[in-house]
Order: C-alpha cells, then structure tokens, then sequence
C-alpha cells in the first residue's frame, strides 16, 4: 500500500523506476534478527539485489554477504561489508575472480567441483595463500518451486553428489593451500512449502555426521537461502515469516554444538520493498482483449516473462474509482512473452495512469538490460 505522499512524488517523476520502501527493509532485517538465533549468521544474497543504498541498511543490520560473482565480492567490499563476512559461490568461477577473492580473504569459497577445488587450490598456491572452501553438496531434495530455480537436484548443475564424497575427500588430502571449513547447501528460490526445508535438514544431518565419522568436524555448515514471499497478497504478508522458517532449523537440524550455521537470504529479504513504477503509454481495446501498454518492459522486470511469474499489478492512480475491466498488462518490448499479467482487473484506466508492479525488489532491477537499446532503469528509496 503506498502512502498519499508517495504517490504524488511519483507522479512528478519520470517513469520507469523502482522504488524501495526502506521502512519496510528495515522492519524486516529487525525480524530476521528477531526470529534467528545467536549461532545463525545470515548472509544476503547480493544476486537479488547489489544497490549500494539497500546494501548499506542490509549491512548496519549485521547481516554479511554471499555473492557469486567477482564483481558481487567487490561490490560487497566497497559497500564494507567485512571480508570475513563475505562467502563466494558458483558452479563457473574465473580465474580471475577466485584471485580476487583471494586476494581479500574472504570468509569462504563454496566450491561445486573437485575440479574447481584443484584450480582454487593452485591458485592460492601462486599466491602464497590458503583459501577457506565449503564443499557446496548437492543434497537430492526437492524444492518444489519452478524448475528454473530448482537446484538441489541431481540433475541439476550445482553442487557434488555424495557419490563423489570419498574422492573429494582423497583429493582434499593433497590440497595443501585449502582450509576445509564447512559444507554449503542451497536447494531453490521462492520456496513456500517449508516441508523442503524439513528434507534439507534431514539430508544436512547424514551427510554432516558421515564426515564427523570420516574425522570432519566442519566450523559451519550453510543451508543457503530460498524462503518464497507471498506475491499475491503483498499487503497481508509484506515481512515473510521468518520465524516459522528458522523454526524448521532450529527443530529439525542436529548439528554438533560447536557448528555454525549459515543462511543466505536474497528474496526474502529484499523483494516485498520494491516496486516497479511504470505509465500507461496506450490503451489498446481488441475484440476480446483490452490492452494496457506500460512504458516498462521485460527490459526492466524479466520475471513474468522468463518463469511466467505472477506481480501483483495495481493502477495506483485510480485507487477510489469504482468502475473496473480487464486488461492485458503489456510492455513496449517486441515480444509477445512481454507481459506483465493477462486479464488483469483493473479500474478503468487511462493514458498516464501510474501503474505499480508490487515485489519486485529481488530479481527485478539486477535482472533488467538493455534489450532495445533500452534505457537504464532508474531507482527511487524513500
Ligand atoms: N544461495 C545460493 C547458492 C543461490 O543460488 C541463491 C539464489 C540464494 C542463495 C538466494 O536465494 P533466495 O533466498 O533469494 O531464494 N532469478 C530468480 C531467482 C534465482 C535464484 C538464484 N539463486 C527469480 O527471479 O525468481
């Protein structure tokens, strides 16, 4: 719901922009705190959003960073996150990026591969350095969620199968330059359900005693990110709950007491602040469609049209008007997938109506491009 003095600000701005409620960001790191206890660190998932504004209220919440791309470490480092709070993830580092990160001594690498183990391990070599990895294990457990952001499955490209665990093991004892740390896990995104998190507990408590049994007592153990919002009703649940999500862990998770335990939450964390702020440009009326023609597109929010994604989408410049019809919410894209929502209620609207396109904070303005030569997207926090 936004505020009367909102949405006369945006009027007097050009649109496209998303805007962030900072209010309700910081409402929702105070939860976080609240809802986890001492031994969870809770590291944001800069992938959902890097905004240095967000990224400083993020931080001053005492919440760290896990990134998975050079750049994301360097953002994460101008943006003083601390070095020994910043985990680096992703199934295809570079060269170059695992050097950076060496050079900053970063809390952790989470490495997918024995492959990539070696490379990581030859490279702290050349630099006189020892590098701190997690093995990112690739636990088999469904997450339910679209397939495109499903990741804990073997079919999936992430993480090592527990087939693989005796060999990595064997091929560990010869890495001189690798601190073996913890052991990372990371399912899937806008998971709802919370009965997969129940399933990534029982798997993390084998495969964490298989190697207390193989003489591994791990410092930390990460069960990565994942918690879904609630986008059909953005008002009724604007702060996920937390509560109930690290209750699962804090039930279902046998860990040794020594062990730390790690999150990396991006979704839920940043997505129910942002909305997409775009202007109707053209109504087009068909025979049996009405279309409303933003002058925002998938350039700017690829969701929708990437995993047929639902936003709630509200004229916010008719609020009182009693009179509604249906309409396709289209961008200005050439593309058909172009589409924001398919019959749409709406009230009646017209050209230069503001339109809000509710939870989008996450994966909306680090996912946009410029497609069309399409303008860079700009950003409004208030
Ligand atoms: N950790 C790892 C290793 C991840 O791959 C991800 C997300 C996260 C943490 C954070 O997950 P979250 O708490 O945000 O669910 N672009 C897609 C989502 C991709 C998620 C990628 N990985 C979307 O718009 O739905």
């Amino acid at each position: 719901m936004f505020t009367k003095k909102q949405i006369d600000h945006f009027e007097s701005l050009e649109t496209p922009f998303y805007f962030y409620d900072l209010e309700l960001l910081k409402n929702t790191l105070q939860q976080i705190k609240k809802a986890a206890p001492s031994n969870y660190h809770i590291h944001y998932a800069l992938k959902a959003n890097a905004h240095p504004t967000l990224l400083e209220i993020i931080r001053n919440a005492g919440l760290g960073a896990d990134c998975v791309s050079g750049n994301e470490v360097k953002r994460a480092i101008e943006c003083n996150f601390k070095n020994t709070d910043i985990a680096f993830a992703g199934v295809g580092k570079s060269d170059k990026e695992i050097n950076f990160a060496l050079d900053h001594s970063i809390f952790c690498f989470n490495v997918e591969s024995i492959h990539e183990l070696k490379v990581i391990d030859q490279l702290a070599k050349n630099r006189s350095t020892k590098a701190n990895i997690a093995l990112r294990i690739n636990p088999n457990v469904d997450a339910h969620t679209h397939k495109y952001i499903t990741t804990g499955l073997e079919e999936n490209k992430f993480g090592i199968n527990p087939y693989e665990f005796d060999s990595v093991l064997e091929v560990l004892k010869t890495l001189e330059n690798l601190n073996f740390t913890g052991l990372h896990f990371h399912i899937g995104s806008q998971i709802q359900d919370l009965n997969p998190f129940k399933n990534l507990c029982s798997r993390a408590n084998e495969i964490n005693k298989w190697f207390i049994q193989k003489g591994y007592l791990l410092p930390h153990i990460n069960l990565g990110g994942g918690l879904g919002i609630d986008y059909q009703q953005p008002e009724k649940q604007a702060i996920a709950n937390f509560e109930d999500y690290f209750g699962i862990f804090k039930q279902f998770l046998e860990l040794h007491p020594s062990q730390q335990i790690h999150f990396e939450l991006g979704r839920s964390v940043i997505a129910p602040c942002g909305s997409l702020i775009s202007r109707v440009l053209y109504i087009k009326n068909g025979i049996n469609t009405n279309f409303a023609i933003l002058d925002a597109g998938m350039t700017e929010l690829i969701r929708p049209a990437l995993y047929q994604a639902y936003h709630k989408i509200e004229n916010i410049s008719q609020l009182t008007s009693p009179n509604t019809t249906k309409y396709d919410v289209v961008g200005p894209i050439c593309e058909s997938s172009d589409c924001f929502g398919k019959a749409v209620e709406m009230p009646v609207t017209e050209r230069g109506n503001l339109i809000a396109i509710r939870s989008a904070g996450a994966y909306g303005e680090v996912m946009s491009n410029h497609y069309n030569l399409r303008d860079q997207v700009q950003s409004v926090f208030m």
